[in-house]
């Protein structure tokens, strides 16, 4: 079992998608193995999206990621890191193939829906930053 952390971003609640993107993680088969509905505070961002921070783009998505309630979740599943930056599809919605989350949902580069970790060692870096009393901790 994995676990990695998704976002569901503000696009996503505005637009009264988080009902039919976490179907699809459940209709998967994964776990929801924790779920939280939070806003993002400039500190926050620049901590989770610490490899930006530099980029001239940075100051957009900052104000895009803190603009309103994101829904932060772990989800548990056998290559459960892999498996939903699959579900979730190409960065850039109109780059994202048909069947993915970006790919149906999204026409745009920042406006796209969800974030998944990249990697076995940003989903524990970003669980222990949206869930710090669970680091290291039990499902
Ligand atoms: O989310 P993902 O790992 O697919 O993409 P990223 O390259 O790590 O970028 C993080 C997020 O920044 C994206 O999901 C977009 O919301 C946003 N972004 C942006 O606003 N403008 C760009 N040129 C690239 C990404
Ligand atoms: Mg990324």
């Amino acid at each position: 079992m994995e676990r990695t952390l998704v976002l569901l971003k503000p696009d996503c609640l505005q637009r009264r998608l988080m009902g039919r993107v976490i179907a699809r993680f459940e209709d998967k088969g994964l776990d929801i193995a924790a779920m939280k509905l939070m806003r993002v505070t400039p500190e926050l961002a620049r901590r989770h999206y610490a490899e930006h921070v530099r980029k001239a783009w940075y100051p957009e998505l900052e104000a895009f990621i803190t603009g309103g309630p994101v829904v932060a979740m772990i989800v548990a599943g056998p290559e459960a890191i892999r498996v939903v930056r699959a579900m979730a599809g190409a960065t850039n919605g109109l780059e994202a193939d048909p069947g993915t989350i970006r790919g149906d949902f999204s026409s745009s580069q920042q406006m796209n829906l969800v974030h998944a970790s990249d990697g076995p060692e940003s989903a524990q870096r970003e669980i222990d930053i949206f869930f710090p009393a669970r680091v290291g901790g039990a499902r």
